[in-house]
Parts: C-alpha cells; structure tokens; sequence
C-alpha cells in the first residue's frame, strides 16, 4: 500500500501540467486522484458551458446526508461578481470563473442540539465537482481564504445562505504547476490504524 503510493506520488510535475491541459482521457479512479492537484495560475480560456453543466451534474448526485441536498452554488462568471470574489479573497488566482458553494439553512440536515451537516455535505459536493472537473482537463482550487461575513455582504446573499468554500476553476495556463505540498502525503500508517 505505502510502496504504491510512493510510487504514484513520484509522477513528474510536468506529466501533471500536461495533464490538466489536455482533452480529457479514461483514466483509472486513484491515476485521476493522484494527478489532480490545486491550479494557482489559470488562463483566460473560458470553459465551454457543456463542460460546467457535467461539473454541476457531478456535484448534483453527491451524497449528502439524509440526502437532504442543502448545497447552493453560485457560478462566478461575470467579470463585476469577479471583482468582488477578488475583493474578499487573495485566492482567486487570476481565474475568468469561480464555484461559490454554499449551504441553505432552510433544506440543511440537523444534527444533535445546534449543529447541521452543512459544511460537510457543501465539501463533499465540491469534492465530486472538483474531480469531475479533473477529469474535463479543467483545473481547480479549492479556496477557504477569504471572510464569509463579507462575502455575503458583497454579494447580498440571502440570510439562509451560509458561504463554506469558493473554487476557482479554468484551464491552467502554461506556466501551472503542483506546488511542491502537493506529493507531501503522510505515512499511511500515521493517518489510518486498524482497530
Ligand atoms: C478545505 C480546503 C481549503 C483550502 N483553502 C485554500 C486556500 O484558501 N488557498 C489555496 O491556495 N489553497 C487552498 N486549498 C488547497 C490546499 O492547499 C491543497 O489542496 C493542498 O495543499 C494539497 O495540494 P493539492 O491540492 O495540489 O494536492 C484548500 C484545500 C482545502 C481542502
């Protein structure tokens, strides 16, 4: 197990740039995972909207709990929304678009006394877009970095709506690449223990 993960750890960063930009290939599940990793340069090619409706599709079938589906996520594409995305968080990293994922009090599954499954069910929805969007050769980050109180005010959300995380996403331009943290992956034996 730690041997295969080495192994795939060591993938060049280059094959990985390659990657993110080419036309999207069948790819094993754990090859995608791997080769995925956090684009912090994007290029001004906008993505085709076929492209965004399959990422909305994937994040649409997550699982959510008690499949109560609180997720709302806004599409950042306008270059005014932007502005203001830019305005709030230092992360956007010059991307044309942006996920703004967030939850809905009013369709949020409770849990115990004061809690609710939202910013857990938001990230997993994300998830499944992010890798989607991977698959697609379209290139992503997932941004927590920014204040949700101002977010909400920029963009005049309603109070039932709770920010969890921003993804810019695009094509990567060509100078893109993992930063090195991305292959730094603890021992196995650090993060899981058979009981
Ligand atoms: C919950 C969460 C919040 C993150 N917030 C930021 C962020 O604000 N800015 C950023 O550049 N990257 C952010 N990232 C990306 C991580 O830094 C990145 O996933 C990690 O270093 C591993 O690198 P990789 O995605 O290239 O594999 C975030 C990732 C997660 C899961």
């Amino acid at each position: 197990m730690v041997a295969t993960l080495l192994s795939l750890a060591a993938c060049g960063s280059k094959t990985q740039q390659t990657q993110q930009t080419e036309e999207p290939m069948n790819k094993d599940f754990l090859t995608l995972a791997t080769e995925r990793y956090s684009v912090r340069h994007f290029s001004d090619t906008p993505v085709e909207q076929e492209k965004i409706d399959l990422i909305i599709e994937a994040g649409r079938v997550a699982p959510t709990a008690v499949n109560s589906q609180p997720q709302k996520i806004y599409v950042a594409k306008s270059p005014e929304v932007m502005a203001k995305l830019n305005k709030v968080s230092p992360c956007m990293y010059g991307a044309q678009q942006c996920f703004i994922m967030c939850y809905n009090d009013d369709t949020v599954c409770k849990r115990g006394e004061n809690g609710n499954y939202g910013e857990i069910d938001a990230t997993i929805v994300l998830t499944h877009m992010m890798l989607q969007a991977a698959e697609l050769g379209i290139g992503t980050c997932m941004v927590g970095y920014f204040k949700p109180d101002e977010l909400c005010r920029e963009l005049n959300l309603p109070e039932t709506i709770h920010p969890v995380l921003l993804m810019p996403f695009g094509y990567a331009a060509e100078d893109a690449a993992p930063s090195p943290k991305h292959t730094e992956y603890r021992p196995v034996e650090e993060t899981v223990e058979v009981i």
